[in-house]
C-alpha cells in the first residue's frame, strides 16, 4: 500500500509515519510550516499550488488526514479560519481520495460531544458545543459519507514523542530537562482519556490492515483530569519546579466552551482486538526517562 499522511509534521501524523512503512508499505508523509525530517511539502487547502508534492508521483491507496486548526481557543474567536483548515482541509482531502481511489482515515475527537455524560462510546449521540468541535463534526460526517472506505479515529489529549514537543506532557517535561520554573493553571474538572500518539498510529495500522471501516475510538486505561495529568508527571520527576494551581474550568475562562466529563470507551475496539495493549501516560514516562538517562 502506499500510505499518504497529510500533516506528518505534526505529533499523530509523525508517530504514524514512524510506524506505518515497512516492506509492504510505502508511507510519504507532508508538512506545511514546519519541514519536519522526510517530509514533502503539501498545502491541503491549495491543492493546486505549485509548490505541492506531485501526487501522482506517489499515487495514494490511503490518505491519512491529521491536518487541521487544533488551538480550540482561537478557533473560537476566528470561526472562518477554522472552518477552512478543518472543513475545507477535509473537502479538499476528499477531493484527493475520489482521484486516486483511495481509502481515508480521519483523525477527529471527543469534543463531538458535550461532556455531560462521557466517557462515550462511538455511537453515542453527538452535540458539539464549541466552533471546533463542530468543525470536527462537520469534517468527519463528509468523510463517512463521501468516502465508503473511510475509517473515523476519535482521540483526545493526545501526547508522545514529536519533533518541536507541542504537546502538554512533553512541553513540561522539556521544561523540566531545561530545570525550568514551571507554574500551571489547570482546571480540575475537565475529564479525557489521554493517548499516546504512537498508540494511535498502532490502532491506525491494525485498522487498515483488516480493511476495517467507521467510527472507532483510540484512548488508553487512563481517566484523567489536567491536574492528575499534571500529578503523574510531578510523581514521575520529584525534584521539579512545578507550581500547580488547579482551578475549575469557569474559573479558567477560556474562549471556547469544554466538555468536562469528556473521554472515549474503548469497548468496541478491543472486542475486535482482545489483544491489543494500550500504554499509559506512567509507561511513556518510564521510556522517556530511560531514553534519557
Ligand atoms: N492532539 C490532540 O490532543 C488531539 C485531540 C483530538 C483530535 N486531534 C486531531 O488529530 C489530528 C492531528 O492532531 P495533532 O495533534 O497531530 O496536530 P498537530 O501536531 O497540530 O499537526 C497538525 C498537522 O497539520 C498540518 N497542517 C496544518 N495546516 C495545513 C495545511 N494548510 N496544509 C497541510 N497541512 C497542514 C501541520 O503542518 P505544519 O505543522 O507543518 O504547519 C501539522 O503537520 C487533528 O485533526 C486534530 O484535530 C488531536
Amino acid at each position: 500500500m502506499n500510505i499518504l499522511i497529510l500533516g506528518a509534521s505534526g505529533l499523530v501524523g509523525s508517530n504514524c509515519m514512524a510506524l506505518l512503512g515497512d516492506e509492504e508499505n510505502k508511507v510519504l508523509g507532508t508538512y506545511f510550516s514546519y519541514e519536519a525530517e522526510n517530509t514533502v511539502y503539501f498545502d491541503t487547502l491549495n491543492i493546486d499550488n505549485p509548490g505541492n508534492y506531485e501526487l501522482d508521483d506517489f499515487y495514494p491507496d490511503v490518505i491519512i488526514h491529521c491536518g487541521a486548526l487544533t488551538h480550540v481557543d482561537y478557533c473560537e474567536d476566528n470561526e472562518e479560519e477554522s472552518s477552512q483548515k478543518t472543513v475545507q482541509s477535509t473537502l479538499n482531502a476528499i477531493d484527493l481520495c475520489k482521484k486516486y481511489g483511495a481509502k481515508m482515515v480521519y483523525l477527529s475527537t471527543d469534543y463531538v460531544f458535550d461532556g455531560k455524560s462521557g466517557p462515550y462510546f462511538e455511537d453515542e449521540p453527538v452535540n458539539p458545543i464549541s466552533v471546533y468541535a463542530k468543525h470536527k463534526l462537520e469534517a468527519e460526517t463528509k468523510v463517512l459519507e463521501s468516502i465508503e472506505e473511510s475509517i473515523v479515529i476519535r482521540i483526545t489529549n493526545v501526547y508522545g514523542i514529536e519533533e518541536r514537543n507541542k504537546n502538554f506532557v512533553s512541553r513540561i517535561v522539556e521544561k523540566i530537562y531545561n530545570d525550568e520554573e514551571i507554574e500551571l493553571t489547570l482546571p480540575y474538572d475537565q475529564y479525557a482519556t489521554p493517548v499516546n500518539a504512537f498508540d494511535v498510529a498502532r490502532v491506525i495500522q491494525v485498522l487498515l490492515n483488516d480493511n476495517k471501516t467507521g467510527i472507532y475510538n483510540a484512548a488508553s486505561t487512563d481517566y484523567l483530569n489536567r491536574c492528575q495529568l499534571a500529578g503523574i508527571i510531578q510523581k514521575h520527576f520529584p525534584k521539579a519546579k512545578i507550581k500547580l494551581t488547579p482551578v475549575s474550568t469557569k474559573e479558567l475562562n477560556q474562549p471556547a466552551p469544554r466538555p468536562l466529563q469528556g473521554g472515549l470507551k474503548m469497548d468496541k475496539f478491543l472486542s475486535e482486538y482482545p489483544d491489543f495493549v494500550f500504554s499509559n501516560v506512567d509507561d511513556f514516562l518510564n521510556d522517556l526517562k530511560f531514553k534519557m538517562q
